[in-house]
């Protein structure tokens, strides 16, 4: 999809010719100059429109106006929330077969922010997943164009946003391809297609490099499936060797049956969205490669299926992670964490500013937040309060949860220096403090995306959430580094990886 920020403002949209033209119109709406300010104006006084959010105007070859259709769409306070719910809304009356090219016109000038929520709201609700259609119908929006806003002002935030729907649509197609479309080694493959582009680097090591790393939990996990196990490792460099960059671990689960502690049938299928960690750090570095933000980040996803075999682990099999502990393996479902405990050791070698695990980790996160908010968890208040603005400023929210020791109680064991479940109490965070063991070493921040990063029923699909959140954080990283505003954490020596 294009999209095209246009000096064009109200008074002359009239004249751009595309399928459809949506007009956003605000409660203080005043009418100035122009066929569709006058449209409005009538229209509104007429009592035949109103400017509560999401309430429609479709209009049909409107006097004047070059569009075939246009739709005014209510805005009510232009609050960012009010400003997605409208576009989504007129996106969902507009499209259809035939609608390609689509003009959004703001009704007052409205802020880099808005800007951004609307570029997102369109590419959200436009979006069609096809791979594994036979007929695939492509997306019926094709190009996009925006309006009625001081042009240079936006643009830069109009940029980012563009560049963050590129980045939220690789993940969402990468998390909505079936596991059979998407094994460890395909997901591998995407990560070294974006080390074609700019300043990005991929390499990926399979088990026997795996095996020589030590990362033993890792290895457990893979063990039932027949579908090798991958370890990606993606580079962006966009600041000096010297820069500590920050770390980015996703969980890549292709599937998730539960191994042995084998989950129950309904909404299994569900279970290839257990990569949506994955995806998403894919989807940021293709971001990165757009924005090019001056800033170091390094991905890590650890790659494999859960499956039962002959060959899988067990309940109460004693595993030793990388980092030397030994973990007795309680329930096999509790996989997640034992995949990334490796990556988090593995982190260490990057002497990292920060380290922030992605992950669809607990159903116990989904009980707790539901799917408006992800779970966080940071052993850091100040990586926990950039990651709570950025998920505000890109509307894309996370909530801080506790890391108190007292919740680790139940990890204990008589038979490792860990078990990977405690009771079903507080199970995201006990998931969390499991992963604190091995994220000692650097500030360290979880998100637990189980709830956010898709969507179930009848509108079945991956979000593509946090991209927005983490490429947030992540920009606002490079201007406060790039300012000179904070130093890094601590100055470390750094090994090469
Ligand atoms: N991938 C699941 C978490 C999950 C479940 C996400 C449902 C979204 C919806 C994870 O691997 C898992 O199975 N977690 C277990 C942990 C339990 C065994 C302690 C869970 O949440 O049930
Ligand atoms: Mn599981
Ligand atoms: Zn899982």
């Amino acid at each position: 999809m294009n999209f095209e920020l246009t000096p064009v403002g109200l008074a002359d949209v009239a004249t751009q010719k595309a399928d459809v033209l949506i007009v956003l119109v605000p409660k203080d709406f005043k009418a100035g100059s122009g066929v569709v300010a006058g449209l409005i104006g009538a229209a509104l006084k007429a009592g035949h429109f109103e400017t509560k959010v999401g309430k429609l105007l479709p209009m049909y070859q409107a006097p004047g106006v070059a569009s075939t259709r246009m739709v005014l769409v209510g805005c009510e306070d232009g609050a960012p929330r009010q400003v997605r719910q409208a576009v989504t809304a007129a996106i969902g009356a507009a499209k259809g077969p035939g609608v390609l090219q689509v003009w959004v016109c703001f009704g007052w000038k409205a802020p880099a922010d808005l800007v951004a929520c609307a570029v997102a709201a369109v590419a959200d609700a436009s979006y069609v997943y096809t791979t594994t259609k036979s007929k695939p119908e492509g997306r019926t929006v094709s190009t996009v164009s925006f309006g009625g806003v001081d042009k240079a002002a936006v643009q830069s935030a109009f940029d980012h946003a563009v560049a963050t729907v590129h980045g939220v649509e690789l993940a969402k197609e990468w998390a909505n391809r079936p596991a059979n479309h998407a094994t460890p080694s395909m997901l591998a493959d995407a990560a070294k297609a974006l080390a074609k582009r700019p300043r990005i680097e991929c390499e990926v090591m399979g088990p026997k490099k795996v095996a020589k790393l030590g990362m033993g939990s890792f290895m457990a996990v893979a063990r039932g499936s027949e579908e090798e196990l991958r370890f990606i490792v993606l580079r962006y460099q966009g600041a000096g060797k010297s820069q500590a960059p920050t770390v980015l671990i996703g969980k890549g689960i292709t599937f998730d049956t539960g191994g042995i502690s084998i989950k129950p049938a309904p909404e299994m299928d569900e279970m290839k969205f257990d990569m949506c960690g994955a995806a998403s750090v894919l989807g940021v570095f293709r971001a990165l490669a757009d924005i090019q933000p001056a800033i170091n980040v390094v991905g890590l996803i650890p790659s494999c299926e859960n499956m039962p075999d002959g060959r899988a682990v067990k309940p109460g099999d004693v595993v030793t992670s990388m980092s030397g502990q030994t973990i007795e393996i309680l329930n096999t479902d509790a996989e997640g964490r034992l995949i990334l405990c490796d990556a988090l050791t593995y982190a260490e070698r990057f002497a990292p500013a920060a380290v922030i695990d992605i992950a669809t980790l607990t159903g116990a996160c989904v009980i707790a937040l539901g799917g408006v908010r992800s779970g966080m968890f940071a052993s850091s208040d100040s990586v926990a309060a950039q990651l709570l603005a950025a998920g505000e400023a890109a509307q894309d929210l996370c909530w801080r949860m506790p890391l108190d020791d007292d919740y680790a109680e139940g990890l204990k064991t008589n038979f490792a220096d860990v078990a990977n479940v405690a009771g079903r109490a507080a199970g995201s965070v006990t998931a969390a403090k499991f992963l604190q063991r091995f994220a000692g070493k650097y500030p360290w921040a979880h998100l637990d995306i189980a709830g956010t990063a898709w969507k179930g029923g009848a509108a079945k699909g991956a979000t593509g959430r946090p991209v927005p959140l983490l490429l947030g954080y992540l920009l606002a990283e490079a201007a406060r580094v790039g300012s000179g505003a904070v130093k890094p954490l601590t100055p470390r020596k750094r090994k090469s990886a």
